[in-house]
């Protein structure tokens, strides 16, 4: 696909926070903003199952629209999940209701690598791209799609925990006690996650997102070793990639979430990535101050402060704008949005942040 097939973009509003041009209004978008505090998600989610909706580009181009028809954000986000890399790669993957991913079979000892395969993208994860070329259409040009993946370590401690952990203990253990296999873990990650964000460009992503919803588990030796490096390979090799196939560049997010001060300075300086995501625990003026002016900043209202009054979310909303500036900033919340969020308060959430 390439862009001249696409409808032409109407509201680039991001783009040009990204490129550091002016806005007309701050952009914003919510993660997980297609999810089941909106009851049309719920109603659809009634009939399938979570990774059917994946796999059927008609039900996530579907659901991906859902909050873009009701809101007014200024970009959406394929909808996916970042576990369809372990699935891909040989692992079964379970959504459980009301418990969350279970991975039955996880990766407990390092010879257990050898059930992984590596996958042809194209092939395996092909109901991604046109789940992303069918929603490119849809759009109609209204605003631009994000494609996303995890980040390797965050994919490699539910390949090692078999699920959600409040310690990762086990996957951590793994990064003392097995180093080598640890980065040839990574490594395999890294390969797939390469050619799974091209072939989204490929598809008509406009923007690629990756989230390391793990990071608050390492410290800044770990991090540098175990994050930023494949952070670092992931964002030459799909630039490389890319322009070798002949297909213009995307804007690359990175979401080291509670990542370290340190380590978000150095992430900032090193990566490459044009856009940095923040959680609700960072200091807006604090970390433009460490990061400069020349890196995009994406975030981060704690998403429980969309459960005060609505007063009081429009007024936190405007209060994070004129924190972090309208320049080089995106708005978002400082993680997914909760299921029970009430829309009145999404609504003025925007409202706020548009009002600025
Ligand atoms: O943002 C969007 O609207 C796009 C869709 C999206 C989903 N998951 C849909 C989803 C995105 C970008 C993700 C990313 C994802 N998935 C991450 C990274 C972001 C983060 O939250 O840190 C992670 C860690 C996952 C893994 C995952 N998927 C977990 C831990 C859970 C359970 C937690 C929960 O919220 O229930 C999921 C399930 C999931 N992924 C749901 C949705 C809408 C809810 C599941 C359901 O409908 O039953």
């Amino acid at each position: 696909m390439t862009e001249q097939n696409f409808p032409r973009l109407k509201n680039d509003q991001i783009l040009r926070a990204i490129k550091g041009d002016d806005v007309d209004k701050v952009p914003v978008w919510i993660m997980r903003q297609a999810g089941r505090y909106l009851e049309e998600f719920r109603e659809l989610r009634k009939k399938h199952d979570f990774f059917e909706i994946c796999q059927t580009p008609e039900l996530a181009c579907e659901i991906t629209l859902q909050p873009i028809n009701r809101f007014d954000l200024d970009c959406s986000i394929i909808f996916s999940d970042i576990l369809v890399i372990p699935q891909a790669m040989g692992l079964t993957v379970e959504m459980r209701p009301g418990v969350g991913p279970v991975l039955p079979q996880p990766l407990t000892d390092p010879s257990h690598m050898s059930r992984l395969k590596m996958p042809n993208v194209e092939v395996e994860l092909g109901y991604v791209g046109k789940a992303i070329t069918l929603t490119r259409h849809k759009l109609e040009g209204k605003v631009p799609l994000i494609g996303f993946a995890g980040a390797p370590w965050t994919l490699m401690g539910y390949m090692i925990q078999g699920g959600g952990s409040s310690t990762m203990a086990q996957a951590r253990s793994w990064l003392y006690k097995y180093p080598n296999e640890s980065h040839k873990l990574l490594q395999m990650i890294t390969d797939v996650l390469v050619d799974y964000l091209v072939m989204q460009v490929k598809s008509g992503a406009q923007l690629l997102q990756v989230f390391e919803s793990h990071g608050n588990f390492l410290n800044d030796e770990l991090f540098k070793k175990y994050s930023l490096k494949y952070f670092i390979q992931i964002n030459k090799e799909v630039k490389r990639k890319l322009s070798s196939l002949n297909i213009p560049q995307v804007p690359m997010i990175a979401f080291p979430k509670g990542a370290t001060l340190n380590s978000i300075e150095i992430f900032a300086k090193e990566a490459g990535y044009d856009v940095i995501g923040l959680d609700w625990t960072v200091d807006p003026k604090d970390i433009r101050e460490r990061v400069g002016p020349n890196i995009t900043l994406q975030g981060n209202m704690d998403p429980c402060a969309l459960y005060s009054s609505e007063e009081e979310v429009r007024q936190r909303a405007e209060k994070m704008v004129r924190d972090f500036g309208k320049h080089r900033y995106i708005a978002n919340l400082g993680h997914g949005i909760l299921p029970d969020t009430p829309i009145k308060s999404v609504e003025a959430f925007i409202e706020g942040i548009h009002s600025v």
